[in-house]
């Protein structure tokens, strides 16, 4: 049996910011078969649901060295859907209401979990052919591994794959104190290694490295490579090129399915989809307080709210949007104050048209995908996107600007050969995405046949991991294969 261990700071159903936990939570499922055996190692976060928390068991602890301390760490285990997943204990680094605190406290807390992921090994005497690391936060381990480890026989077969979901986030924190809490020894620290602009860079290290790299869609793979997308890392991808890959992101079949959600007013299937998403569109404008209209256009929004998500062009356009059309807004999501208090200011001028709810809610999020028509994602970049292939999955049209994963899955609508599955405008431009929104309106209003078959096509993409699962098994091949 050929044997990977997942490391992330998050994972559904566990602990959950974002779409890094969506993939970490469902890829592992898709991956096993007969040939692979897939297990997941987390922090065990105090914030976890006390749920999660109460039926995790205890297998071991040991001692971590970070240069001249010794931390605790406990070692925790638990089976969801047939994938084993650990738990890394230790209350003073994974104590506190979120899973991320400000960086300074991060970098160390990771470079912990890092080396704690390494050292457990042994005492769970078990030795993955892979760690597959997820972002920033797990950008150590190949570095320790190369390091710290390098002489230990235990670890000399042990292969790394770094896997980038956002490249905006590179926990980066300054070489002095990176090097004491890490103890990682000098030569590390130079360009060749984990130094980037003058400081101690956690997400290059991963990249540098470990044996393979890939990211979250086959566009954003590209865009890395250029000064525009490769947020000052462009020189280190190009370098890495022949073992960088891109790899589409999927969903989880079966967590998002319109037959099957529990979550939903109405389930429904492709062929009963136009009459079953109509009941979901009226409880969803019950349920944000919004007129029961059949007929009126419905955007939805569920988003971290981040200028990488395009609020800002969502700002600019508000106005005008709710002036000029019959439409009605229902947004979900948090983050930054300004975007929050825009909604609320919004829905206080238009309170016919705007509903929303700042928070975060599994639940409300699968009203949103099942019940509104079309749903807003402008990105300014956009690693891969999962919320644009939720929204189709539920036949709500994505209205997207062409950019990373984005252009990989939603095609736009072609009036004259009625191909496609969404909208999509090219430059990160508030009128050009104001237009695009008008023209679906346009189609929805006076094309409707048109838009409900359109509806159907998007709900019939395979947007599942299976395509995605073969490819990151092949990539295993080639790593494991080096070593026999
Ligand atoms: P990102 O990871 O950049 O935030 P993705 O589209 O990959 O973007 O994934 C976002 C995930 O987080 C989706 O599962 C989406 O439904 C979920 N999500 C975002 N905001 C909220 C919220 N406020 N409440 C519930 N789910 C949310
Ligand atoms: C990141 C990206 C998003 C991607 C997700 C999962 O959060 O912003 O585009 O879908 O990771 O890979």
């Amino acid at each position: 049996m050929k044997q990977i261990l997942f490391a992330s700071s998050e994972a559904i159903p566990y602990i959950k910011t974002g779409g890094l936990a969506d993939v970490v939570g469902s890829l592992p499922k898709y991956i096993q078969n007969d040939e692979y055996e897939v297990r997941i190692i987390l922090p065990k976060y105090a914030c976890m649901d006390e749920k999660f928390l109460s039926e995790l068991n205890y297998v071991c602890h040991f001692y971590v060295d970070l240069n001249w301390r010794k931390q605790y760490a406990g070692i925790f285990e638990t089976t969801h859907e047939g994938v084993k997943y650990y738990f890394v204990d230790n209350e003073y680094y994974f104590a506190g209401p979120n899973p991320y605190n400000n960086i300074h406290e991060d970098v160390e807390k990771f470079a912990f979990f890092s080396k704690a992921v390494l050292s457990a090994l042994p005492y769970l005497d078990y030795s993955p052919g892979i760690i597959h690391c997820h972002d920033w936060q797990t950008g150590l381990i190949p570095v320790f591994l190369h390091t710290s480890y390098g002489s230990d026989v235990f670890y000399s077969g042990i292969k790394t794959i770094f896997s980038i979901h956002n490249l905006k986030f590179q926990g980066r924190w300054k070489i002095r104190e990176v090097m004491d809490v890490t103890g990682l020894p000098e030569y590390i620290f130079d360009h060749r290694g984990i130094e980037s602009y003058g400081e101690a860079n956690l997400l290059k290290g991963g990249c540098v490295y470990a044996d393979a790299i890939t990211t979250v869609s086959p566009t954003y793979a590209s865009e890395i490579l250029t000064q525009e997308g490769g947020e000052g890392l462009e020189g280190v991808f190009s370098m890495r090129k022949a073992d960088l890959h891109g790899i589409l992101n999927g969903l989880d079949y079966q967590l998002y399915n319109p037959k099957t959600d529990p979550y939903i007013y109405e389930p429904f299937t492709v062929e009963s989809a136009i009459e079953g998403k109509k009941k979901n569109k009226t409880a969803l404008q019950k349920e944000f307080g919004l007129p029961e209209r059949e007929d009126v256009f419905v955007l939805g929004i569920v988003s971290r709210m981040t200028d990488q998500k395009g609020f800002d062009l969502i700002a600019y356009i508000m106005d005008e949007l709710l002036n000029s059309m019959d439409v009605q807004l229902i947004v979900l999501g948090t983050g930054e104050i300004r975007y929050e208090h825009m909604f609320h200011y919004f829905q206080n001028a238009y309170p016919q048209k705007v509903g929303s709810y700042i928070g975060y809610s599994e639940e409300r999020a699968h009203h949103i995908y099942a019940g509104a028509d079309a749903f807003l994602m402008p990105s300014l970049f956009e690693p891969c996107g999962l919320s644009q292939m939720m929204s189709m999955r539920y036949g709500t049209l994505p209205i997207v600007r062409e950019t990373g994963g984005l252009r990989d899955t939603v095609i736009a609508y072609n009036e004259y050969n009625h191909t496609g599955t969404g909208f999509s405008f090219t430059e990160y431009n508030a009128l050009d995405f104001l237009h695009v929104i008008q023209y679906a309106n346009e189609v929805y209003e006076k094309q409707r046949p048109h838009w409900d078959d359109m509806v159907k096509r998007a709900m019939e993409v395979d947007y599942s991991w299976d395509a995605s699962a073969e490819e990151y098994r092949k990539i295993y091949d080639g790593l494991l294969d080096v070593e026999d």
